[in-house]
């Protein structure tokens, strides 16, 4: 099977489509994903680290180890692993200009 993600859906994958968007390109994730299942099933990185040059892909996928910060475009951070996919969410994989 070809994948263009980090991760390989291979199970429920007749669940309704939702939309959104990261890094301004629209990707395709299925309801009931996370954040993180959503992300990673379309590209290879969850995020850029805000410390360095590292790629990130989350690491516990249980919400402990604080990996898998993502923002909204307007701001907000959110833990990826512990978070549902929506509608139209638009994503970033860096911090929006003068977050801290
Ligand atoms: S992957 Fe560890 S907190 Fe999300």
């Amino acid at each position: 099977m070809i994948t263009a993600g980090r991760i390989v859906r291979l199970a429920e994958r007749d669940r309704a489509a939702v939309h959104f968007f990261l890094d301004g390109d629209k990707r395709r994730a299925l309801a009931g994903d996370t954040v993180l299942t959503a992300i990673l099933t379309s590209v290879h990185l969850l995020r850029r680290s805000e410390f360095g040059p590292e790629l990130r892909a989350g690491f516990c996928l249980m919400g402990a180890c604080q990996d898998c910060w993502v923002w909204q475009e307007e701001g907000v951070r959110l833990r990826a692993c512990s978070t549902s996919i929506a509608e139209g969410m638009r994503l970033r994989t860096l911090p929006p200009e003068g977050w801290s």
